[in-house]
């Protein structure tokens, strides 16, 4: 008990500490944002050129930032919450004639209380009966929406899934492995995807921090649903309805989570030696797993639930790698199966009614690198540099890692991973 009670001060201090920090870096962007837009607004402009090889993005312009940081706390109410209506007016259309807008504007959705009656409902357990209950609710609208971010040629999405309170882990990925850049001429664009946060005092601290967090980076797409374990399946399929919206000219998506090392690098090699144009997928693929039914399993599912032996193969949500073709014909599946709890399995049935198998690859390393948690292989260089993603690496190990990789490494030899 009494050891509960520290753990939940610690927790308190623990998450002042890291608003006060994040309030900090803010401030901190800002100040340096503003003196160089103030100071060298020639300088800035030429960074936006070379960002965007040879063309300045929306939003990369030395006025717009300067007024827009400027005009946040004024401007958020009129700017941030309208945009995906405002895009709607415009209404462009894409090669195949959807309007590139998203169509949901309500939430309103009421429970299915058909279900109470039965006897099997009765006897699942609470998260699963809010999960039956709720099921049904496919899609809901966007708080914070970027329908700019697919324009033109893109090589590689990097889609991660994170949550409101997550802010230190977007914050390292931005500097490392998520950060937006042109290699070889290909382009490489970064978005988080999150919910609304779960508890009522996350929402009140962290809806602000989440929005003025977007208007510097411009990289965050928030739905109006709770981030909670069992609406990892909504990210999912929210995302995939998005970018069968917005991104008809994206060739490759990475998609993961904000607590993995990654290394673009070796997608890039992994990407450019590869014969398979077509329903690439790829990742830590596991091939007929068993449902758990331990109950105090963060994974367990109820016979009700699914009744099969085996799932069929799925990569680790982690990480994995698929092409935008693929991306778009998911989502047609992803819209009419029925939401599964557990949202990488629920990937690998739809891939199963699309009849492609995923491909297992050594360098997704989605479930750990080693077994043995304490083994100093996962403290080594040399493994990360020649992997794609590595599971689980927070804050300050992913920048240390990140550091040690990208510096001068010798590795005796590149372990064979294509
Ligand atoms: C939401 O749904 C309920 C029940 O279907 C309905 O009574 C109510 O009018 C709806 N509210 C809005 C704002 O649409
Ligand atoms: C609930 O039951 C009624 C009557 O059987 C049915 O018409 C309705 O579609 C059901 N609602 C849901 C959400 O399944
Ligand atoms: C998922 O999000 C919706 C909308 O916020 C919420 O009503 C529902 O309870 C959530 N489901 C779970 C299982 O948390
Ligand atoms: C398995 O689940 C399906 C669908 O929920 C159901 O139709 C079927 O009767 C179940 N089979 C068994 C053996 O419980």
């Amino acid at each position: 008990m009494k050891n509960k009670m520290n753990n939940r001060n610690h927790w308190k201090v623990y998450k002042r500490v890291s608003v006060v920090f994040f309030l900090a870096v803010v401030a901190l962007t800002v100040v340096q944002r503003g003196s160089i837009n103030m100071g060298a607004p020639f300088q800035l402009e030429r960074h936006g050129h070379m960002d965007a090889s040879g063309r300045v993005e929306p939003g990369a312009s030395p006025e717009d930032s300067y007024q827009g940081i400027k005009s946040f706390w004024k401007a958020s109410k009129r700017q941030l919450m309208p945009k995906a209506r405002a895009t709607t007016q415009k209404s462009r259309t894409t090669e195949d004639n959807n309007p590139r807008t998203w169509d949901v504007t309500s939430s309103n959705c009421s429970a299915n209380l058909n279900l109470s009656s039965q006897d099997w409902f009765k006897s699942l357990e609470e998260n699963f009966k809010q999960f039956m209950l709720y099921r049904h609710c496919r899609y809901f609208p966007m708080h914070i929406n970027h329908p700019e971010k697919c324009t033109g040629d893109i090589y590689l999405l990097m889609i991660i899934k994170s949550v409101a309170t997550q802010h230190d882990r977007r914050e390292v990925i931005r500097k490392t492995w998520g950060k937006e850049q042109v290699v070889g001429g290909k382009k490489i664009k970064t978005l988080f995807l999150l919910g609304k946060p779960s508890s009522v005092a996350e929402r009140a601290n962290h809806q602000k921090l989440v929005e003025y967090e977007d208007h510097i980076y411009r990289d965050i797409l928030q739905w109006d649903f709770l981030d909670s374990f069992f609406n990892l399946t909504l990210k999912e399929t929210h995302f995939l309805k998005w970018f069968h919206t917005y991104c008809p000219g994206v060739r490759y998506v990475f998609k993961g989570d904000d607590d993995v090392f990654v290394s673009v690098e070796n997608i890039f090699e992994f990407l450019e030696s590869t014969n398979r144009a077509k329903n690439l997928f790829v990742g830590d693929v596991i091939f007929k797993a068993s449902p758990i039914r331990k109950k105090e399993n963060k994974y367990y599912i109820p016979l009700a639930l699914y009744n099969n032996t085996h799932y069929p193969p799925y990569a680790g949500g982690g990480g994995f790698l698929m092409d935008g073709t693929l991306a778009r014909r998911l989502y047609w599946v992803a819209d009419t199966l029925e939401l599964y709890p557990i949202d990488d399995v629920f990937l690998g049935m739809c891939l199963e009614v699309l009849q492609v198998t995923p491909i297992k690859h050594n360098a997704f390393k989605t479930f750990g690198l080693v077994k043995n948690k304490n083994s100093k292989l996962n403290r080594e260089p040399c493994f990360f540099k020649s992997m794609i993603v590595v599971h689980k690496l927070l804050p300050p190990d992913l920048l240390h890692m990140w550091n040690l990789v990208n510096s001068e490494l010798v590795c005796s030899q590149k372990v064979e991973i294509l």
